[in-house]
């Protein structure tokens, strides 16, 4: 008991009889609310700056937070601030460049306090970076009028004379996020091309609480955000005021919440998808809400493939949703419209230039489709051009507004420093080598509830479960990460949490960002996060997780041979799963990652916004493939409220597993089959348990189920994308979709209350099962390179 000793007697009732019970811990002075003062900068500009990167090559003098101020920048908005911010951006031999893929072992946040930086050029972001302005007056980026680059913020940056060369892959441009910045492009002169943010991104990336600001002079070409290709990922809580274009996005998938797009002439400009999940679009004074680009049905074609749309505001808007050419057709293969509420918007759907599909006016559209829809057990697709059935949404969903509710990362803007708990500071280590099992408990055990916990960032080993009481928030430094390994993690007929996030039945809250969970294999009994806690009564996503990822390396999962000191991971602490250890087609035991990835008890609620449960499979760098078997992927037998916002992942025997669940929300989920598959089949190299609810494998199937539905009820897929592109490393079945045979079970019990919209698969025959039986023939369904159902119901 130390910071909160002092309040020990003025609250001992209370602690005795509530707080104890409600926490579990020593915590006897609960944090309230923040007590930061008004003019105090964000605690995290503060605190003491204790993050390390324990496997970087400089470690001792490797900084991981960079305050832009040090570097020289001014902030002022009248000093040329790009080079400072660029050399914060980049010290330390990091990422980028263009002569490195990736790498995690030079992370960074590069920190903006209340300001306005001018700039004249890209800001170029490396990578593992977090560019995060002060949370509670967030600063400004303006460009400056003589601006000359590609974007303000360039995620993935074109290499001068590269011949479209970039410095990244864009599907592997992992682990970015840009916070609380605000980009003002009105001083660049109309006619010179200005983008906000170049944003082609894959998983583990985010951008929350960004305001772009742009020209509202008409004819102005200017852009919030451009995002060319990638596989995405999750933004939400942001907003584009003026401009030509809000968003322009082609991307795989993506998962878009809380977007705000005011004055522009188009809001979202849709480029390509296999799909797009949107969740609260606000849309005022525009030209156009949505402009989508449809290419056709083939491959060479594609275009935006699928785009599924909830909880729309839109106003004066002439129209609400057009495609951009009627010569491909006149819509998007699939599209989806639920809970659309337009006041003066004359045209809900038309396309440019042509017919009206659908009239607006001011109206509330509550579901609505064009695309092959289907129901029950009946595998005849009825093209659907018009209303259909909306699901049951349970109320437990639902904010206020009556929108599938939602909830920003938290980032404690209120708090003050006094508030906040470094981990570092009460003696845990986080140097990937030493045991900080017993440091982390005592941590929680003693603050849990009472401070933040901030986990600086480090590779924080543990060996036996921490438990977690309700009324954590935990924050970590650029992904702070729980690396879990020893005996106590290798029976996998004996599997036990690393973290406990609560006890079964607690209630409170749970808050925890930035964190990264993974093993050192072998780890066959690990369940990384073992999920009990539930909402408190009349508080929604009160435990939840957000932009944090569990991430399975195999012998190295970061690609450029000059960062294999990643190897060293594994080597230090139990060098295990090397690639001499796991060739592909192996079933050594010494491969395995984890039993299970998350699972979601039966009385705990959860609210998991951008989480990403990766396995890394290939290695880019080594001529041979590897192969690394995590058991499954997301387990839930909770009773809800369930939002998975923005998921996905890759195991061996399901990506979720949804048993006895009810009240779930889940958009966009993204999976993908591990590579190895069939060799082995599931549930090889684990044995199959009943007590973890495993599915059964009907003949034929020979691949990891994405989605198993069994004995569930309300639930609510909201896009999806189920990708299966290889049997054991071989791309031949990806054409004739002939990689897995089934891919989405809903067992016949569920079936009443189960409702699937947007649902893209790719290298799959059937789309869509019920009790184990192919119910949805892909080749009803082409849509570019995947396949599209646009909706199930029973
Ligand atoms: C833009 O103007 C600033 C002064 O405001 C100057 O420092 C900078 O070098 C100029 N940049 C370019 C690319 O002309
Ligand atoms: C949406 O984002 C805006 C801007 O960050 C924020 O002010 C607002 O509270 C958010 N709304 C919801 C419902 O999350
Ligand atoms: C479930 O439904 C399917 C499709 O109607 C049927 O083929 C199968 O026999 C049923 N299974 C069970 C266990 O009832
Ligand atoms: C799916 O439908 C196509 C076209 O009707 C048919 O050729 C194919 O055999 C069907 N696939 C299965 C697995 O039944």
């Amino acid at each position: 008991m130390r910071y909160c000793s002092s309040f020990l007697f003025l609250s001992t009732i209370f602690y005795t009889s509530r707080v104890a019970s409600a926490l579990g811990t020593s915590c006897t002075s609960p944090l309230g609310g923040g007590t930061a003062a008004p003019t105090d900068p964000y605690w995290l500009e503060l605190i003491t700056h204790q993050g390390t990167s324990p496997f970087n090559p400089d470690a001792s003098t490797y900084q991981v937070f960079r305050n832009v101020k040090d570097f020289g920048a001014a902030g002022d908005g009248v000093t040329d601030d790009t080079a400072a911010i660029n050399a914060a951006m980049s010290s330390g031999n990091r990422c980028g460049g263009g002569s490195c893929g990736s790498s995690t072992v030079s992370p960074a946040i590069v920190y903006f306090p209340q300001g306005t930086y001018l700039v004249s050029s890209a800001i170029n972001t490396y990578y593992y970076t977090q560019m995060i302005g002060d949370a509670r007056n967030p600063p400004t980026l303006l460009a400056n009028s003589n601006f000359s680059g590609f974007a303000v913020i360039d995620a993935d940056p074109y290499i001068p004379s590269g011949n479209g060369a970039q410095w990244f892959v864009n599907q592997d441009n992992f682990f970015r996020s840009v916070r609380n910045l605000i980009i003002d492009l009105r001083q660049i002169p109309l006619g010179t091309s200005a983008i906000g943010l170049h944003w082609q991104v894959s998983q583990a990336t985010s951008l929350v609480n960004v305001v772009v600001e742009m020209s509202s002079a008409s004819g102005n070409t200017q852009k919030g955000l451009y995002m060319e290709s990638g596989s995405g990922g999750f933004m939400g809580d942001i907003v584009f005021n003026g401009g030509n274009i809000g968003v322009q996005v082609g991307n795989q998938q993506f998962t878009v919440r809380n977007l705000t797009v005011n004055n522009a002439d188009i809001a979202v400009s849709g480029a390509w998808n296999w799909g797009f999940t949107f969740q609260g679009v606000y849309i005022n004074n525009c030209q156009v809400g949505f402009d989508l680009t449809v290419g056709g049905n083939t491959q060479a074609a594609q275009a935006v493939g699928s785009e599924a749309i909830i909880d729309a505001v839109v106003v004066d808007t002439p129209i609400f949703v057009q495609s951009s050419a009627a010569s491909n057709g006149a819509l998007p293969y699939s599209l989806v419209l639920n809970n659309i509420q337009l006041t003066n918007v004359p045209t809900a759907v038309g396309v440019a230039g042509g017919a009206t599909i659908l009239e607006g006016g001011t109206i509330t559209i509550t579901s609505w489709c064009q695309g092959n829809v289907y129901s029950g057990t009946s595998g005849q697709a009825t093209w659907v051009q018009g209303d259909i059935v909306s699901a049951a949404k349970p109320s437990v969903l639902l904010g206020s507004s009556g929108a599938i509710f939602g909830k920003g990362h938290p980032q404690y803007a209120d708090y003050a420093t006094s508030q906040i708990m470094s981990v570092k500071s009460q003696g845990a280590k986080g140097d990937g080598t030493t045991d900080d099992t017993t440091a982390i408990q005592n941590i929680f055990d003693e603050y849990a509830g009472c401070m933040i916990i901030f986990f600086d960032a480090g590779v924080y080993y543990v060996t036996e479960t921490i438990t977690i009481p309700a009324g954590t928030q935990i924050v970590g430094e650029a992904w702070s990460v729980i690396l879990a390994g020893g005996s106590n993690f290798q029976s996998q007929n004996n599997p036990i949490p690393v973290i406990q996030a609560g006890t079964p039945g607690s209630e409170g809250l749970m808050e925890i960002s930035d964190m990264l969970f993974t093993t050192t294999g072998p780890a066959p009994g690990a369940i990384l996060i073992e999920w009990n806690v539930h909402d408190p009564s009349g508080e929604q996503g009160a435990a939840g997780m957000w932009d944090s990822h569990l991430r399975y390396v195999r012998h190295n999962d970061f690609k450029n041979p000059t960062h294999s000191v990643v190897v060293r991971l594994g080597g230090a602490i139990g060098t295990n799963m090397q690639y001499s250890q796991c060739p592909s087609g192996s079933t050594n035991a010494a491969c395995q990652a984890a039993f299970l990835g998350i699972y979601l008890t039966s009385q705990s609620s959860a609210y998991f916004e951008g989480t990403w449960v990766w396995t890394a499979d290939h290695d880019l760098d080594a001529s041979g493939q590897t192969s690394i078997f995590t058991g499954r992927g997301i387990l839930s037998e909770s009773a809800g409220p369930v939002w998975l916002i923005g998921t996905s992942e890759h195991a061996a025997l399901y990506q979720y597993n949804l048993a006895n669940a009810k009240n779930h929300y889940i958009g966009f989920a993204q999976t993908e089959t591990p590579y190895y598959q069939p060799d082995p089949a599931p549930p090889a190299p684990y044995s199959s348990n009943s007590a973890y609810y495993d599915p059964s494998y009907p003949s034929g199937l020979d691949a990891a189920w994405a989605m198993y539905i069994q004995t569930s009820s309300n639930i609510i897929i909201f896009g999806a994308g189920f990708y299966s592109f290889f049997q054991n490393y071989a791309q031949t079945c990806l054409g004739t979709n002939t990689c897995q045979a089934q891919v989405l079970n809903i067992d016949n019990s569920s079936l009443s209350s189960v409702t699937v919209y947007g649902l893209s698969t790719v290298g799959v025959t059937w789309q869509l099962s019920v009790g184990e039986t192919g119910i949805v023939n892909e080749s009803n369904n082409p849509d570019g390179l995947q396949e599209t159902l646009t909706a199930w119901y029973y």
